[in-house]
């Protein structure tokens, strides 16, 4: 096949996650015989500091011309700390959502027994732990009204949803909850008992549940959801909820899988389109030293494959990605001791693509690149 890959490395750990993410896709279209064009574009705080602009034209064309969007990460300290900037990284990002209407960001959260040690959370808790959260990308308090009193000394952001906004993204992860493999389950988390949008949002999916009759509904506050995460996480299968919420849930989630640095995620646009994104921040303070995971952003082009009808390819990424883990070659994260570099994880699960690594790898060979620094 050929498809063409927008690929927005944007900041800090950005390009060196998403160049081995390329990586591995150029492995696999070698492997099995495709062809992907990358177009390169800016976002965030390199394109302001390029063009002046987080998100320029140019990277709208670019991602409107592609079959699937590759993106990095966002964001650098010197506007977080300066809350007079005019222009942020962030609203490039922002803008590109709700421009290519991403209104479904998918992240799905899963455990691998070769870290179960490295987690703050017991064992016996970890077990059999594989829930999706799909969290609304498009609306509420973060696209809403935003205002600061002339004297600087009173701020709003508004919090509106629409029934149409909760109903596409509901019926998404309705459909993903009936899918082969899930438990048929759905939690709807929200603040129902304060806010006006979450009891819409409950109305809402209380009433598209009828369709769905094998699936089981249940509703969570917000934040007995978030104790239920780390207390009960294997009760859960197929999470839905708000934008903000789902922001906070899924960095909280990450913590159960071990590392913010594996978990991958796919936000879809209702017209085909989709981006695929780690779903760490930019983590400036690695930027550029070789010892960030790459693991989140492998596993989004392995997610951005399964969306291209590649689905044995995909799943080749992810057990390369599992044999990673299982022979204990992890990056700095995991391992602060015993760790290997960004581009020698992103080398071995190419090697392990193109069918370079059998059963009986050469582990001192391997030895040979891991970190020296203890
Ligand atoms: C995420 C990020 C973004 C968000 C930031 C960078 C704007 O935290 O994708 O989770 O809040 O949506
Ligand atoms: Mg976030």
């Amino acid at each position: 096949m050929e498809k063409r890959i927008a690929v927005i490395e944007g900041d800090g750990i950005g390009p060196e996650v998403t160049k081995q993410a390329v990586n591995v896709l150029n492995a696999v279209a070698a492997h099995f015989g495709h062809s992907f064009q990358y177009t390169y574009a800016l976002m965030g705080a390199a394109a302001i500091d390029q063009t002046g602009n987080p998100l320029p034209d140019e990277t709208i064309g670019a991602c409107l011309e592609s079959d699937a969007i590759l993106f990095g990460a966002i964001g650098d300290p010197k506007y977080d700390n300066d809350p007079n900037a005019k222009v942020r990284p962030e609203q490039g990002l922002l803008k590109l959502r709700k421009t290519l209407q991403l209104y479904a960001n998918i992240r799905p959260v899963s455990t691998y027994a070769s870290l179960f040690h490295l987690s703050p959370l017991k064992s016996r808790q970890l077990e059999d732990v594989d829930f999706i959260i799909f969290r609304e990308l498009t609306g509420g308090i973060y696209f809403g009204k935003k205002e600061s009193s002339a004297d600087g000394n009173q701020s709003l952001d508004e919090c509106v949803y629409s029934r149409e906004e909760i109903e596409r993204i509901a019926h998404l992860a309705f459909h993903f909850a009936q899918k082969p493999g899930r438990r048929r389950k759905l939690t709807l988390v929200d603040k129902a008992n304060v806010l006006e949008t979450s009891r819409l949002w409950r109305k809402v999916v209380k009433e598209l549940a009828a369709q769905y009759p094998d699936v089981t509904v249940d509703y969570m506050y917000v934040d007995n959801a978030a104790m239920q995460l780390i207390q009960n996480p294997k009760q859960f299968d197929v999470v839905l909820t708000e934008n903000m919420f789902g922001d906070i849930l899924s960095d909280e989630a990450s913590v159960i899988s071990g590392s913010l640095g594996l978990l991958p995620s796919a936000s879809l646009a209702a017209n085909g389109l989709a981006l695929f994104e780690p779903i760490h921040g930019s983590y400036p303070q690695a930027a550029g030293k070789d010892i960030a995971n790459p693991v989140g952003a492998i596993l989004s082009a392995a997610m951005l494959l399964e969306y291209l009808q590649m689905s044995e390819e995909a799943a080749l990424v992810r057990e390369a990605v599992n044999w990673t883990l299982l022979n204990s070659f992890v990056t700095k994260d995991i391992d602060p001791v015993n760790f290997y570099f960004t581009s020698t994880i992103g080398e071995l699960i190419c090697d392990y693509v193109s069918g370079k690594i059998s059963g009986s790898v050469k582990r001192e060979n391997i030895e040979l690149r891991k970190s020296t620094i203890i």
